[in-house]
């Protein structure tokens, strides 16, 4: 088959990730007999440097006209530093899920057996650990208005708004998702203080009367943050607001010793957006160092989710594993004896190929 991807490797260490995990692809194609067409894309800090804005036109065309898209990373200290500047890379993000209708984000967190002794915290905890991590992307405090200032500049303020509709449809695909799995779904929530929450409640709890096999529970998100490095392997599908989730799954990754390693999908109404959960690590772009894996195992969520190729995605996630088994990783898996970025991506490349 022939597939078209839209390219969008946008800062700092985007770019060189990208290439890794095109790399696989392109191993994937020739082994498997398909056309992986790379069509490039600006998105962020680049994108501003380029045309003034951080999720050009151009850019919604090319990803709206594709079979999917492959993301790096986005955000640059130069906006960072400044909270007075209009334009900002991440806006640039935000945008992009916004105009394709990118409602849900799915992340998996798993243990690899050769690295549990990577994670701080001790291997009986995080061994075995299974998650998926459903996020609402398009909605609360992320996009609620109003926003901004008051006249005297003295006071400012967001706005977290969710609608029954938005919700549902999270949800929904949280208990699809478990139906699949463990069948148990846990929203979490602030309802002992906010009303978005309260509504995330009520809305789930008559959800759920659809999926009687589900077993769902409430957790306060200040109790989830404690329990997900506690006990992990209670969790099975988490599902919760934006901003709740942006905060858990970047603790979540510390089970698996790496932010480098996971991946996402972001999916909605058109077509669905794959990237590695980390930023763009402006202090290692152009060295070579940064780890490409969490952006190679999105590409094989890419083939799963978008593409329905189940072998493919296989064959990316066993060379993964292989590397990490052979020690072949980046240097914040391995200090003693680091590889580089391109080497790593060069040996999973070399491996799918050969087997
Ligand atoms: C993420 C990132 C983004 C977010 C930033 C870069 C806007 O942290 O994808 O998790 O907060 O959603
Ligand atoms: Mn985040």
């Amino acid at each position: 088959m022939n597939y078209n991807i839209a390219v969008l490797p946008g800062d700092g260490i985007g770019p060189e990730i990208i290439e890794q995990a095109k790399k696989a692809i392109t191993a994937v194609g020739k082994k498997f007999n398909h056309t992986f067409n790379f069509n490039h894309g600006f998105v962020g800090a680049i994108a501003i440097d380029k045309t003034g804005s951080p999720f050009p036109a151009e850019t919604f065309e090319l990803c709206k006209s594709s079979d999917a898209v492959l993301f790096g990373a986005i955000g640059d200290p130069k906006y960072d530093n400044n909270p007075a500047a209009k334009i900002r890379p991440e806006q640039g993000l935000l945008a992009m899920r916004k105009d394709l209708g990118l409602y849900a984000n799915v992340r998996p967190v798993t243990t690899f057996t050769a690295l549990l002794g990577k994670s701080p915290l001790k291997k009986e905890i995080v061994e075995g650990v299974d998650i998926m991590m459903i996020r609402e992307l398009t909605g609360g405090i992320y996009f609620g208005k109003p926003q901004g200032r008051s006249e005297d500049g003295n006071t400012a303020y967001d706005s977290c708004a969710y609608s029954r509709y938005e919700i549902e449809r999270i949800v929904r695909l949280a208990c699809e998702c478990a139906m699949k799995r463990s069948k148990k779904v846990t929203v979490v929530d602030k309802a002992n203080v906010l009303a978005t929450s309260r509504l995330w409640r009520e809305t789930a709890a008559e959800i759920a009367r659809d999926y009687k096999e589900i077993t769902m529970d409430f957790m306060f998100v200040d109790n989830a943050a404690m329990q997900l490095i506690q006990f992990p392997k209670k969790f099975d599908v988490i599902a919760t607001e934006n901003m709740f989730w942006d905060i858990l799954s970047d603790e979540a990754s510390v089970l698996t010793g790496s932010l480098g390693l996971l991946p996402s999908a972001s999916v909605g109404t058109y077509t669905s957006v794959f990237e590695p959960i980390h930023g763009s690590y402006p202090q290692a772009a152009g060295k070579n160092i940064a780890n490409p894996l969490g952006t190679i195992l999105s590409a094989a969520m890419m083939f799963e989710l978008a593409f329905n190729l189940k072998k493919e995605a296989e064959a990316i996630r066993t060379a993964v594993e292989k590397s990490i088994d052979a020690g072949f990783v980046t240097e914040d898996l391995n200090r003693s004896d680091p590889k580089s970025t391109s080497a790593v991506g060069d040996w999973i490349a070399d491996y799918i190929l050969g087997n």
